[in-house]
């Protein structure tokens, strides 16, 4: 037994020596030292020996069982490093290599301050139309006639149209206020939405002008709404779209469709009251149009003006774009050039 125990040590040294991987060397350790290894196996027949036998041996095997196990750990120390060194060099980055280019895309500018206006009408009640009731290509009737502009009145010059050659009096909406009709007539009071979208102007293109822009469209009708709640709530809208610091006024207009009616003006970004270029010397910068529910209109959707009453508003989307971030050219927003663009 004692030249078995010793053959093992042998055995087991050289094969510890020549474990070429720590994988390997785990087998060699499993071999002898596990629990059915062959030093377990000579450590259970230790039984069938005399006493003196059993103490010699006994030690011995011990004895022999430490040292593989130290062998075992210096060896794998040395295989750890090793490999460890080998994955280093194998897996080394150069990190001078220029990473690959992912170019970012942006949501538009007037995309975003559409989507910061809706957010802020949600805030305060509102939820937005469905996109049925706010078609691009709509009826004059719609447009004009529904909204209390009288057939040939001069209002109607107020906003230059585009009209269609295919269908009289099919139209590329001037304004997205028709929306408050289409909206009326499917829906009964309480109503209270907004409408963005796309409209269309048969102008000059100039830094001011565009024949295509976009407008939101506000509309709230129920029983007791009143001028102040008109101007609560743009009030509250103009504070934080523009921050609370922006004074504001609201100014005596007309609108067919709305009366009273009123114009909001901010004070102007560029002179800051003063007077300027901007704001053609007035200090003030008007950002939209609103003003309570005319009764015919009411009437012309079917609501009774006696018993119902609302507000609406409008506001041109580069409008008040172009105001946040002192942008002083339209064309800006629809030459798409990337520099412009990405600065957003
Ligand atoms: N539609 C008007 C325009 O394009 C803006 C406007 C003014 C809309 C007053 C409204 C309103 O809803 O009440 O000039």
């Amino acid at each position: 037994m004692k030249e078995k125990l010793e053959q093992i040590l042998k055995d087991a040294e050289k094969e510890i020596n020549c474990a070429a991987s720590v994988q390997c060397l785990e087998n060699v350790k499993i071999k002898y030292l596990s629990r059915k290894g062959e030093l377990n196996t000579i450590k259970k027949n230790l039984k069938d020996l005399s006493d003196e036998d059993k103490r010699v041996i006994g030690s011995l095997a011990n004895n022999i069982s430490n040292q593989l196990e130290q062998m075992l750990e210096a060896k794998n120390e040395e295989l750890y490093k090793i490999e460890l060194n080998k994955k280093l060099l194998e897996e080394k980055i150069d990190l001078t290599l220029p990473s690959d280019y992912t170019p970012q895309g942006k949501v538009h500018p007037l995309t975003q301050t559409i989507n910061e206006i809706v957010e802020i009408f949600q805030g305060l009640g509102f939820s937005v139309m469905p996109s049925e009731y706010s078609p691009e290509v709509e009826t004059e009737y719609i447009n004009f006639d529904m909204l209390n502009f009288p057939p040939e009145h001069p209002a109607k010059d107020m906003q230059d149209t585009f009209y269609t050659k295919t269908a009289p009096n099919v139209i590329l909406r001037s304004q997205t206020s028709g929306a408050q009709i289409r909206q009326m007539l499917n829906q009964k009071p309480p109503v209270r939405v907004i409408s963005p979208g796309r409209v269309y102007r048969c102008e000059a293109v100039s830094a001011r002008k565009n024949n295509l822009f976009h407008q939101i469209e506000g509309l709230l009708v129920d029983k007791d709404i009143t001028f102040g709640d008109l101007k609560g709530i743009l009030n509250e809208f103009v504070r934080i779209y523009f921050g609370s610091a922006r004074p504001t006024r609201f100014r005596a207009s007309y609108f067919p469709f709305t009366e009273p009616s009123a114009e909001v003006d901010v004070q102007c970004i560029m002179c800051g009251g003063k007077g300027c270029r901007t704001c053609s010397g007035t200090g003030w910068l008007e950002v939209l149009g609103s003003g309570m529910v005319h009764a015919n209109v009411l009437k012309n959707v079917g609501i009774d003006p006696e018993i119902y009453s609302g507000f609406a508003f409008g506001m041109g989307v580069e409008r008040l774009t172009m105001l946040k971030y002192a942008i002083n050219d339209i064309r800006l927003f629809f030459n798409n050039d990337i520099r412009f663009l990405r600065q957003f």
